[in-house]
């Protein structure tokens, strides 16, 4: 299983055409001639959080997601960021980058790798992409070591960039919190203490786009994510039964809430729907940083949210029932409305 996963790691990105474990069921395929694009995505400016407070409320109801701006993060970490994780993906041998293959065979584990679900077997349909995960919060998960070497700037780069999102989430969960007349620190308390996973999806060039998918629709399962991308379309928002497109913004970073701030805030606010497509000409990079709760924290919705709408769950068996079923739209969550 290790050895069909590397063969397939050199192999995308040099065939005519595409290998038919990529191959999309016709249903699942993107339309990539008639999507929309999200261009009215809002943008929330983080330089006051009076007016940011409403901006938030609205743009988690009507989106689940939103590019904010003047949000505290040196743009030239964003850039770093970017520049470095193109660095891994292409310009690092082969034999380097599998020098931190992660292991296929547990969940989310780190380094590198292209299969998400687990025990994929023949008739799974794999994401046109490649990927490195760094576990970055808490501190004792935190093993740089774990991290490419080359560029010699790399394994700082990543702990800071860390360290700002992290900052960042914390800012997020507050005003999200506040713009449904909650107390600042409601829903981090109801998180717990913040897990953080830091992962570059990597996009190679696809022959056949109009078959596959990058990344197949899905919802993420932690508290808040937080995403970067290159100048590359490809990110699509699921809304009103529609695919939208996503429109870069270098300088922005774009929100997206997560499955557990759905269950916190008793589906007052969507996780959002998303994945993304590949093109035949240019490879895309982004970055995405979740913040999760720990495996062990319960999660239920605040009761000032009351009556709840959702069961309450044990965070680390959300996520194995999320890598063994799938993620197919947000079946998982559904499961858990009473
Ligand atoms: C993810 C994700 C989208 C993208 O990693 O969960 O949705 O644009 N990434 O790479
Ligand atoms: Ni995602």
């Amino acid at each position: 299983m290790e050895t069909a996963s590397r063969v397939e790691l050199i192999v995308k990105g040099n065939l005519p055409e595409v290998p038919s474990q990529y191959i999309q069921p016709p249903e699942a395929r993107p339309n990539l001639h008639y999507s929309g694009d999200a261009a009215s995505i809002p943008t929330v400016d983080l330089s006051s959080s009076d007016s940011a407070r409403e901006a938030i409320g609205d743009a988690c109801r009507d989106w689940g997601a939103f590019h904010v701006i003047n949000h505290g993060v040196p743009i030239h970490l964003l850039d770093r960021m970017r520049s470095l994780g193109l660095s891994f993906f292409q310009d690092s041998p082969m034999e380097e980058k599998l020098r931190y293959a992660c292991d296929s065979t547990s969940a989310a584990s780190e380094g590198y790798g292209s299969r998400m679900l687990l025990g994929a077997k023949d008739d799974v349909v794999l994401d046109w992409r490649d990927y490195f995960d760094h576990h970055t919060f808490p501190p004792s998960r935190r093993n740089p070591s774990h991290w490419p070497i080359h560029p010699s700037d790399y394994r700082q780069v990543v702990g800071e960039y860390g360290d700002e999102m992290k900052k960042l989430a914390q800012m997020l969960l507050g005003l999200i919190s506040e713009s449904l007349g909650l107390p600042c620190s409601s829903i981090e308390e109801a998180v717990g203490e913040i897990y953080q996973n830091i992962t570059v999806s990597y996009y190679p060039p696809c022959p056949q786009p109009e078959l596959t998918l990058g990344l197949q629709s899905h919802s993420d399962f932690g508290a808040i994510t937080l995403l970067i991308q290159d100048d590359v379309e490809g990110l699509q928002l699921y809304k009103d039964a529609q695919w939208l497109t996503v429109p870069p913004i270098s300088d922005a970073i774009l929100v997206l809430i997560a499955d557990q701030t759905e269950i916190i805030t008793n589906g007052r606010y969507k996780s959002a729907q998303h994945r993304a497509v590949t093109n035949a000409n240019r490879a895309r990079l982004s970055v995405a940083t979740f913040h999760d709760p720990s495996k062990t924290a319960r999660i239920a919705p605040v009761s000032q949210l009351s009556p709840p709408s959702y069961k309450e769950v044990v965070y680390g068996q959300y996520v194995s029932s999320w890598y063994s079923k799938g993620p197919e739209g947000k079946r998982n969550l559904d499961a858990l409305l009473y």
